[in-house]
């Protein structure tokens, strides 16, 4: 069966607009999961731009919620991780620019690194998944890394649905790297910027088994629980 990973991130991001407590990350982690997601992430930035140490604590805590925590490469970052320990980790890049996570690692570069931050955490039972743009040769980098599983950036995949361009060229990158990773013995996920749309297609590639959502939802959430929450208001205020 696949698996739904919802990032909240950017309940954080609503939250840390007023720089008060409403709503509060944590709660959104048990709401999704009671409501079935398979797993949590949080990505826990070096500018800490939406989660924060603390909110990473917390969740990170809850008795039986998969976490999977994102982090870059950053000294100060993994060693915070550690501390933490949550499930799984995704190594991601980070560039202080971006606004979102623009692209894949850059495995050839950071090789001895990345390896040396799998082993920390494989040591402590924690998964570790790698964030690589859909490319062989970084499939064949994280084998050789002993990455347990990938997450294929399908940003571009995404924005070529979005714009109702063609994407076959890119959906075929995807299931190439897909059918080479699960060959490999490593598990397969994909992420960033999918929507319902691109997920449907997405289905089509087996070797799948995590897709891990953030942005699209929780805009979904809010569109879609708008309703609810002014209907309540309008009933406070007739008294
Ligand atoms: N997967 C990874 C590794 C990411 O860095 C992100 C974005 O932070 C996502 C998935 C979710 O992307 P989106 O918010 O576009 O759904």
């Amino acid at each position: 069966m696949k698996r739904l990973g919802v990032n909240i991130d950017h309940v954080a991001t609503v939250r840390n607009a007023r720089g008060e407590f409403h709503p509060d990350p944590l709660q959104a982690a048990l709401f999704a999961k009671k409501k079935g997601a398979n797993s949590i992430t949080i990505h826990l930035r070096e500018d800490r731009r939406h989660i924060n140490d603390l909110d990473a604590k917390k969740i990170c805590s809850i008795k039986n919620l998969f976490v999977n925590l994102e982090i870059s490469t950053n000294n100060g970052i993994v060693k915070n991780a550690l501390k933490i320990k949550p499930k799984f980790v995704c190594i991601v890049p980070e560039n202080r620019n971006e606004i979102t996570t623009e692209g894949g690692l850059d495995l050839k570069r950071n090789k001895k690194k990345i390896k040396k931050i799998i082993s920390l955490f494989k040591n402590k039972n924690i998964r570790t998944s790698l964030f690589i743009n859909p490319s062989i040769k970084d499939i064949k980098l994280s084998k050789e890394i002993n990455a347990d599983c990938i997450e294929i950036h399908t940003g571009n995949f995404s924005n070529l649905v979005k714009s109702k361009k063609k994407f076959t060229k890119e959906f075929l990158k995807i299931k190439n790297c897909s059918t080479l990773a699960n060959k490999m013995g490593i598990e397969v996920h994909a992420g960033h910027g999918l929507d319902y749309k691109s997920t449907k297609i997405l289905l089509k590639i087996q070797e799948i088994k995590e897709f891990n959502i953030g942005h699209f939802i929780i805009g979904e959430s809010i569109l879609y629980g708008l309703g609810n929450v002014i209907k309540r208001f309008k009933k406070i205020i007739r008294g």
